[in-house]
């Protein structure tokens, strides 16, 4: 595996569709390094995992999306760079909010007391069994105060009562973060795994999911390379979910 110094070069923009977007529009560029962040302080088409919107009030929230070209990744290991960036978002948080419950959500959410902070989508480009191009985007409410209903409610650092804070400057103190963590992932993959499922929210417990139709109780066991979530179910059963193949209701 072979990852960039992620943020060397760093974009800011006024205003744009989406941040993924953008720097997949520019990431065929020659002057578009390895690793660079495109930061919008508005976008105008946000967009989510599963296809949904994401949504914020301009300047208030950090949206930002950074590249990797040529990770040398097999295309079967695409969880482990979303494990590092979830993980590199956790260890900011968690440094940030120090008396706060920070966990990860599979696969890449991150949730302080069970509400969510911040989402992340990767979108990848495949050349035969490789991964050739990477765009990950990250959504991390810092100063919003009103967020749309979800399912697990939405929540901010100010809303965790800490100070307004520019996003742009969340984003110079999160880079160091995801810097580390991709380090992490390079020299020792399994530690890094096996770190991202000691934060797993739900770990040991019994959660409630949603299987296409039908809504299952199942107790949460651990993440593999792949990315499969393991469960067993009540009746004792394994049960082993691929991403975006079931959801987690609240309880
Ligand atoms: C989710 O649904 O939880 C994922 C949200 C990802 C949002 C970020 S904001 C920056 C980047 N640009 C986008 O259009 N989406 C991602």
């Amino acid at each position: 595996m072979q990852f960039p110094i992620i943020g060397s070069s760093v974009l800011y923009l006024e205003s744009c569709d989406s941040t993924n977007t953008e720097l997949a529009r520019i990431s065929g560029n020659p002057d578009t390094m390895n690793g660079s962040v495109v930061l919008a302080f508005e976008q105008t088409a946000g967009k989510g995992q599963r296809g949904n919107i994401w949504k914020n009030e301009p300047h208030k929230d950090l949206t930002f999306s950074f590249l990797i070209n040529k990770p040398d990744i097999r295309s079967e290991f695409v969880f482990y760079p979303l494990a590092a960036t979830a993980l590199g978002v956790y260890h900011f948080l968690s440094k940030r909010l120090p008396h706060k419950k920070v966990e990860i959500k599979w696969p890449n959410d991150v949730l302080v007391n069970g509400n969510k902070i911040c989402g992340m989508l990767l979108e990848n480009t495949f050349s035969g069994n490789q991964i050739s191009k990477m765009i990950i985007g990250i959504g991390l409410n810092v100063n919003g105060k009103n967020y749309p209903d979800t399912r697990f409610p939405a929540t901010s650092l100010v809303l965790e009562g800490e100070p307004e804070t520019p996003p742009e400057d969340i984003l110079l103190q999160l880079i160091p973060h995801l810097n580390a963590a991709f380090d992490k992932l390079r020299e020792n993959p399994g530690f890094l795994l096996n770190a991202y499922n000691q934060v797993l929210f739900g770990k040991h417990h019994d959660v409630s999911i949603q299987e296409q139709d039908s809504i299952t109780r199942a107790r949460i066991e651990r993440v593999d390379s792949k990315g499969i979530l393991h469960l067993i179910n009540q009746d004792g059963k394994k049960i082993e979910a691929g991403m975006g193949e079931i959801k987690f209701l609240p309880d």
